[in-house]
């Protein structure tokens, strides 16, 4: 039976490359809310003759996600999750984006442990945001109630992101949720090493996705500080995601990699009001 990949968010930006490159030599499962987005990516990439299929899927919703692993489990050995479902600011209140990308990293994690290969691997997509967002303002405190109590956790965080001026809270919420998806992977590495299997996140800065076309505005000033002037290119990091989830990488596990454009090495913050 060929390999399978699991690709979050894979109807379309980073994930849709994704499934286009692991669709050469892996058996592809895409999944995320919009059945219309989901059917035009497997129409398109079976066209190009890639073994793929497709579960309508809401990543915060425990059962929806333990019916896609039982899906792909169903289709072949599951080696590689590429869990890159997200939501932004621009995407929807403080508590959906807390619930789409914390909470549902949790699911992926906790559901996808049980049916991972020997050798296999997650990647957790986080952000570049996790970095800039204030360190003061993360409550690193409350993230260890997630791998018991991932209610209690949820309850706590949003009465803190609720402490915020309303018109912040969905960003706050986003810088937030993904600090937390850097911990909660490295933190799971040791579990994952346990089946012999990786967990690790990818940290991007401004990608030229629907997502990157929404948060626009406000990224493209940052372009400027980056040492490379642009928006990276979705291939860039498929080809990222894809080289952590290969066997190539079998000793890289429990890290976050930032692939930004070189913004965050710059040391120029402009989430801050004096840019430092
Ligand atoms: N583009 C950037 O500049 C940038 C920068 C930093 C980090 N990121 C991160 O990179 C990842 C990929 O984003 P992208 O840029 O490729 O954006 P995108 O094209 O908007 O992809 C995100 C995908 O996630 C799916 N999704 C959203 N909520 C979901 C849910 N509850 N359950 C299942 N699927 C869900 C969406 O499909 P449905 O709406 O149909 O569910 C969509 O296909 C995200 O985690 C994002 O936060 C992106």
């Amino acid at each position: 039976m060929k390999k399978v990949c699991v690709i979050t968010g894979g109807g379309s930006g980073m994930g849709l490359a994704t499934a286009r490159l692991m669709g050469k030599d892996h058996t592809i499962i895409i999944c995320g809310r919009s059945v219309n987005k989901l059917e035009n990516a497997v129409n398109d990439l079976r066209n190009e003759g890639i073994d793929i299929y497709a579960v309508a899927c809401d990543v915060s919703d425990s059962i929806s996600v333990e019916k896609l692993a039982a899906y792909a489990k169903e289709k072949g050995p599951v080696v590689a999750v590429i869990h890159a479902a997200g939501m932004s600011p621009h995407m929807g209140s403080a508590k959906q984006i807390m619930e789409v990308n914390a909470l549902g990293t949790i699911h992926i994690n906790n559901t996808f442990y049980k049916v991972i290969e020997k050798g296999g691997c997650i990647i957790d997509v986080s952000s570049m945001s996790a970095y800039l967002t204030p360190k003061i303002i993360m409550p690193v405190g409350l993230y260890k109630l997630s791998v018991n109590d991932p209610e209690l956790f949820m309850k706590k965080i949003m009465k803190r992101v609720n402490l915020f001026p309303k018109k912040v809270r969905a960003g706050v919420a986003y810088g937030i949720s993904k600090h937390f998806v850097i911990w909660f992977a490295k933190q799971d590495a040791a579990r994952f090493g346990n089946k012999d299997a990786r967990v690790l996140s990818v940290s991007p800065g401004n990608f030229e996705t629907p997502m990157g076309e929404l948060e626009k505005e406000e990224a493209d000033a940052y372009t400027k500080y980056c040492a490379i002037k642009r928006f990276g290119h979705v291939e860039e990091i498929a080809s990222l995601f894809a080289y952590c989830a290969s066997g190539s990488a079998g000793y890289l596990t429990g890290v976050d990699i930032l692939c930004d454009g070189g913004l965050v090495a710059s040391g120029v913050n402009p989430l801050k009001k004096n840019g430092r």
